[in-house]
């Protein structure tokens, strides 16, 4: 039987909705008040603040199709399985059953005729061997020996595999993993799921989240046991169809098509041909999600934008080389657009947006791309050795637009490496030079104590937008927020500039809101209910049909997941430090909170 990618969501969600589940949307791909990743790597980033305790308007049984960004492995995109884009399936326990109903319905799931029907002798499990901070996980060891698989196919890992946390803090447990046996002979005789010969491919992990790893290393018991399985999408229906190539799945057909149409070459032809059009398929397929995602983002030089920029360029830069014409990189999102269309209608919502950032980034691109290909090879042809040096990839950077990371790639291509570090050193003095280095980067990791930081900024975030439309007007919209430990960022609908006493005037109403000290309340209504009392909301239904509305006296009333302070008056002084524009008819406003 052939798995399709809809076939799987559609059995996944059912059975888990029959199971006492609500269905619950994809969060964005670009997280809202996480300033420890870029991109919602994992099903649980969105669902952070409900696994420390927090109550979800929609119970303590979830399951979701989560958008989910990785760029950490870009490098390895065109080998068979590395991907940028993904859908991670996961079921929540959110402090209701725990690891041995998880396993129980997993097993089910996956072995029910009226499910997968997977044959159970090609199923292996892994759990957690125990140390210092957790015990043996005898428990789930036996709970999958229960349901049918023999202790001879359970084997016990440590943390290094069984162990599952998102970074380096924050909730995380122990889990066990599911391996699918493809077949192959085991490589020798210690052959186990740890080992990556390719007998055994990993289809699902079952994380039982009850500890909350501290800065210093130890783990705190989170206030309830909760479970959070992922399953991911594209990764399982090539396994389970027995596909040697992840590219082989159903949602890549028809892009694959059209890049072998454009191209006049075959798929498959030989191995730069392949990788050239897999990288092609994958990075336009991402940042179609991106550019379509309803907080949304566009090309720029810092953060989300980077990388965006960058998968679009290289997309660029390989489909020249496969002589593809131009305007090639939009008909493959077009493509995108359409496969998605019942299952991601924003995309089809985003047409224009995603068209046209496309448009732009490829014709800036590809009047600098083959001057710049030209640039590297004059420059290589005379310098003694193999290293190219920092200013010329800079010159690629600032002149020609190359990413340092392509220019890393076009350099390995042809035998030669490049000094990055002579290439930061002069990316910091012109920036240092040019003023323009006070956008920062993010960094890995939150402060220790910084949760209190971003309740406060998040808080304030409202304070703001309810100024802004005292101010300039109903017109303001939020288009986008971001918080870390030191600021708040907020983007909002607006055609101009703000003038000086706009801000001023806004910095003053947010500073009244925090001085009059007003009570913050929460009330969880239908989300029907909750527009007709005036509250505005942002994102849609993004919590489903019960929502939560942050009341701030008379000044401020959203639609909201939380958290935030009790009182405004736990805030601080409010400083607005830049108010920009962030692309046509968006503004952009950075502010911090001081000690009083
Ligand atoms: N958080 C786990 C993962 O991403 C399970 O969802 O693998």
């Amino acid at each position: 039987m052939k798995i399709t990618s809809q076939f799987l969501r559609e059995k996944y969600l059912d059975f888990f909705k029959q199971r006492g589940h609500a269905v619950i949307q994809s969060a964005s791909l670009i997280p809202e008040n996480d300033p420890s990743v870029l991109f919602t790597t994992a099903g649980m980033h969105p669902l952070i603040p409900y696994l420390m305790g927090q109550k979800h308007p929609c119970g303590t049984r979830l399951t979701d199709v989560q958008k989910c960004v990785r760029t950490g492995d870009i490098e390895e995109v065109g080998d068979d399985s590395h991907l940028t884009f993904f859908e991670m399936l996961g079921n929540w326990s959110l402090g209701d059953y725990f690891n041995r109903q998880s396993i129980q319905w997993s097993y089910q799931f996956l072995t029910d005729p009226a499910y997968l029907g997977l044959d159970v002798n090609r199923l292996s499990v892994t759990v957690f061997a125990g140390d210092d901070d957790a015990p043996r996980d005898e428990d789930s060891a036996q709970t999958w020996q229960q349901c049918g698989i023999p202790a001879d196919r359970i084997y016990y890992l440590p943390k290094k595999n069984n162990w599952w946390i998102a970074g380096t803090t924050g909730p995380c447990g122990p889990d066990t993993e599911i391996f699918w046996d493809t077949g192959k002979p085991a490589c020798g005789e210690h052959c186990d799921p740890s080992c990556d010969c390719g007998k055994y491919l990993e289809i699902w992990n079952n994380v039982f989240m009850q500890f909350n790893r501290q800065a210093d290393g130890t783990y705190l018991p989170l206030v309830q046991k909760n479970v959070d399985t992922g399953m991911g999408l594209e990764r399982t229906v090539c396994v389970l169809n027995g596909y040697k190539s992840v590219y082989d799945i159903d949602l890549f057909e028809r892009a694959l098509q059209t890049i072998q149409q454009l191209s006049g070459k075959n798929y498959g032809a030989d191995a730069k041909t392949t990788r050239a059009m897999r990288i092609i398929a994958d990075h336009v397929r991402t940042a179609t999600f991106l550019l379509g995602d309803p907080v949304g983002v566009v090309p720029s030089n810092v953060d989300q934008g980077y990388v965006l920029r960058r998968l679009i360029r290289r997309a660029v830069r390989m489909a020249n080389s496969l002589d593809m014409p131009k305007g090639s990189i939009v008909q493959i999102a077009q493509v995108y657009v359409d496969v998605y269309k019942d299952v991601y209608p924003e995309l089809t919502d985003n047409r224009a947006k995603i068209v046209d950032e496309l448009v732009k980034e490829e014709e800036k691109f590809s009047k600098t791309l083959v001057a710049g290909e030209k640039e590297f090879f004059k420059v290589i042809s005379h310098i003694p050795g193999n290293v190219v040096p920092g200013g010329t990839a800079f010159k690629l950077y600032d002149t020609f637009g190359f990413p340092v990371e392509m220019t890393v790639e076009l350099a390995a291509e042809n035998g030669y490496q490049v000094d990055v570090e002579g290439f930061r050193q002069k990316f910091a003095e012109h920036q240092a030079k040019s003023h323009a280095g006070s956008e920062q980067r993010f960094k890995g990791g939150m402060a220790e104590g910084g949760g209190v930081e971003i309740t406060r900024l998040h808080t304030a975030t409202h304070l703001l937008q309810a100024a802004l439309r005292r101010v300039l007007g109903d017109e303001v919209k939020q288009k986008g927020s971001n918080i870390t430990t030191e600021r708040l960022r907020f983007d909002f609908s607006f055609g101009r500039p703000m003038t000086a006493d706009e801000i001023a005037e806004t910095e003053r109403l947010v500073n009244w809101a925090i001085e009059s000290d007003l009570p913050i309340t929460c009330e969880e209504m239908p989300l029907d209910d909750a527009r007709k009392t005036g509250a505005i909301g942002l994102f849609g239904d993004k919590y489903g049909q019960v929502v939560k509305v942050y009341t701030m006296g008379n000044f401020s009333k959203e639609i909201c997941g939380g958290p935030h302070a009790n009182s405004t008056g736990e805030l601080g002084h409010f400083v607005i430090t830049k108010e920009q524009s962030s692309g046509s008819g968006v503004r952009r406003i950075k502010a911090e909170l001081h000690s009083k």
